[in-house]
C-alpha cells in the first residue's frame, strides 16, 4: 500500500524497455530547417514523418511573414487574447479561413487541441449527449472528459452504430456528433453525407475535426468541400500545425456561436494567446495554399505512389485518401524494430503504437518531398522487409513486463 503519486513513474517501465532494447522511437532530435530532410543522432533522414503536408515550413514566404511579424509584435503577447494578447493578425486570419472554408466565422485558438477543449466542453453540458467516432482524435475525447456531458463512441465509421447511439438518446438531450474529417492513424475519411443525414435525422449538431483534411482535400478547402457539403456542416476545427505549416488553431461555424465560444471557451480565455509570428506564418501558408492548389495535389500524388510501391513490395498499407501511408505491424516490438531498420536507412517514418493505436508506421508525405526522396523511403520499406527483430531485443522487452 502506498500514498505516494510518484509510484505509478517507478512501476512505468515501456519507455525503459524500448530504450535498454535500443528501439525507443520517442523524442529524436531533428536539425535543420528544411521540410523534408532532417538531421538526426542517427544521421540524415528523409522526414516522412510530419504533418507538412504542404511542405511550406520551409517556404521563404512563409519564414519572411513570422520575421517580419517578430519585428512587428515581438516574440509573444504574453496574455490571453480576452485580456492583452489578441493583434490585427488574430482576427484578419480568421477572416481569411472563414472566407477561404467557405463558413460565416471563424476564432482562432493558440492550438488545435485547444480549439476542439473549447468548442465541445463549453457547448455541452449536463443532459447533453455527446457520440464521437471512437478514432477521434485525442483533444476530442479530453474535451468530452472536460464535460458532465454524456459520452457515447460508435465503431468507426460504423453509420449504423452511430444511428443505434442516436436513436437510444434521451428525448429531450441535446445532442452533438462528433467525428474526424480524415482519420490521421490510417487516412480514411469519415462518410459525411451519411453522417450530416442521421444529425439531421436526430436532431443532432455536427462538429468535424479536420485538421487532417485542410490543406489536403479539395484544393485545401478540407473534408467537407470534398463532399460539397459545407453549408451543412454546424462547426468545424482546424489546426494550423499541419498544412499551415505553424502552430494554432481554429473553430468555425455562426457568428453567434463564435461569439459565445470567444466568451466561454476555458482553452481560449484562460491561456497565452499563439505567438504573433505563428499567426502570421498560418496566413501566409494560407495565402498560399489558396495561389496555389496544386500543391495538395502533389501531396496526395506523392503519397499515393509509396502507397502503391509499398503494396508492390507486399506490404499491406491501409487504404488512405489522403497523404498518409500506414503499414500496420502485429505488435509492437515488430513496429518498433522496423522504425529503427528505417532509420538507419535514412528514413524518418512515426511509429504508432497502443494505446493511441495498433501498433503501425505512419509515414506522411509533402508536395516538397522530391522524386528521388519518395524513391529513398520505398527503398529502406524494400530493404527491411523479410528483417525480423532480434530474439535478445523481444526477450529483453518482454521482460521487462512491456507490451
Ligand atoms: C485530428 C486532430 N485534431 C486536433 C489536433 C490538435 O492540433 P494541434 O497540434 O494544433 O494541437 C491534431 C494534432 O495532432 C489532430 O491530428
Amino acid at each position: 500500500m502506498t500514498t505516494d503519486i510518484f509510484a505509478r513513474c517507478r512501476s512505468y517501465t515501456d519507455a525503459r524497455a524500448a530504450r535498454s532494447a535500443g528501439l525507443y522511437p520517442y523524442f529524436t532530435r531533428f536539425e535543420g530547417s528544411d521540410a523534408t530532410i532532417a538531421q538526426t543522432p542517427m544521421g540524415e533522414v528523409v522526414m516522412c514523418g510530419s504533418n507538412n503536408y504542404l511542405g511550406l515550413t520551409s517556404d521563404p514566404r512563409v519564414r519572411a511573414a513570422a520575421h517580419s511579424a517578430i519585428e512587428e509584435y515581438g516574440s509573444s503577447r504574453t496574455g490571453s487574447r480576452l485580456l492583452n494578447g489578441n493583434v490585427s493578425l488574430h482576427e484578419e486570419l480568421e477572416r481569411d479561413l472563414a472566407d477561404f472554408l467557405g463558413m460565416p466565422a471563424a476564432l482562432v485558438f493558440p492550438t488545435g487541441y485547444q480549439a476542439n477543449l473549447g468548442a465541445i466542453a463549453s457547448l455541452v453540458s449536463r443532459n447533453d449527449v455527446v457520440i464521437i467516432d471512437r478514432e477521434a482524435h485525442a483533444s476530442v475525447y479530453d474535451a468530452c472528459g472536460m464535460s458532465p456531458a454524456k459520452v457515447w463512441r460508435f465503431a468507426h465509421n460504423d453509420m449504423e452504430d452511430l444511428e443505434r447511439r442516436l436513436a437510444s438518446c434521451p428525448p429531450d438531450a441535446n445532442r452533438l456528433v462528433v467525428v474526424d474529417g480524415v482519420y490521421s492513424m490510417a487516412g480514411d475519411l469519415c462518410p459525411l453525407p451519411e453522417t450530416v443525414q442521421l444529425c439531421r435525422k436526430y436532431g443532432a449538431r455536427l462538429l468535424v475535426d479536420d485538421a487532417h483534411g485542410l490543406g489536403v482535400l479539395a484544393d485545401g478547402r478540407g473534408t467537407s468541400a470534398h463532399f460539397g457539403m459545407t453549408e451543412q456542416i454546424d462547426l468545424i476545427t482546424i489546426t494550423f500545425s499541419k498544412s499551415l505549416a505553424s502552430v494554432g488553431g481554429a473553430v468555425l461555424g455562426p457568428e453567434e456561436v463564435i461569439d459565445y465560444l470567444r466568451h466561454h471557451a476555458r482553452s481560449l480565455i484562460f491561456s497565452a494567446a499563439a505567438p504573433p509570428a505563428s499567426l502570421a506564418a498560418a496566413r501566409a501558408a494560407l495565402g498560399i495554399l489558396r495561389d496555389e492548389p496544386w500543391l495538395c495535389r502533389q501531396a496526395l500524388e506523392n503519397a499515393s505512389y509509396v502507397h502503391r510501391e509499398l503494396a508492390a513490395l507486399g506490404y499491406d498499407p491501409l487504404p488512405s485518401e489522403a497523404p498518409i501511408v500506414c503499414v500496420p505491424f502485429e505488435s509492437a516490438v515488430p513496429a518498433m524494430f522496423a522504425w529503427r531498420s528505417l532509420m538507419e536507412r535514412g528514413v524518418y517514418v512515426n511509429a504508432v503504437l497502443p494505446p493511441a493505436a495498433s501498433p503501425r508506421l505512419r509515414a506522411s508525405f509533402t508536395a516538397t518531398h522530391t522524386p528521388e526522396q519518395l524513391k529513398r523511403a520505398v527503398a529502406a520499406f524494400a530493404e527491411i522487409r523479410e528483417l525480423t527483430p532480434p530474439e535478445w531485443a523481444l526477450e529483453d522487452f518482454a521482460a521487462q513486463g512491456a507490451a
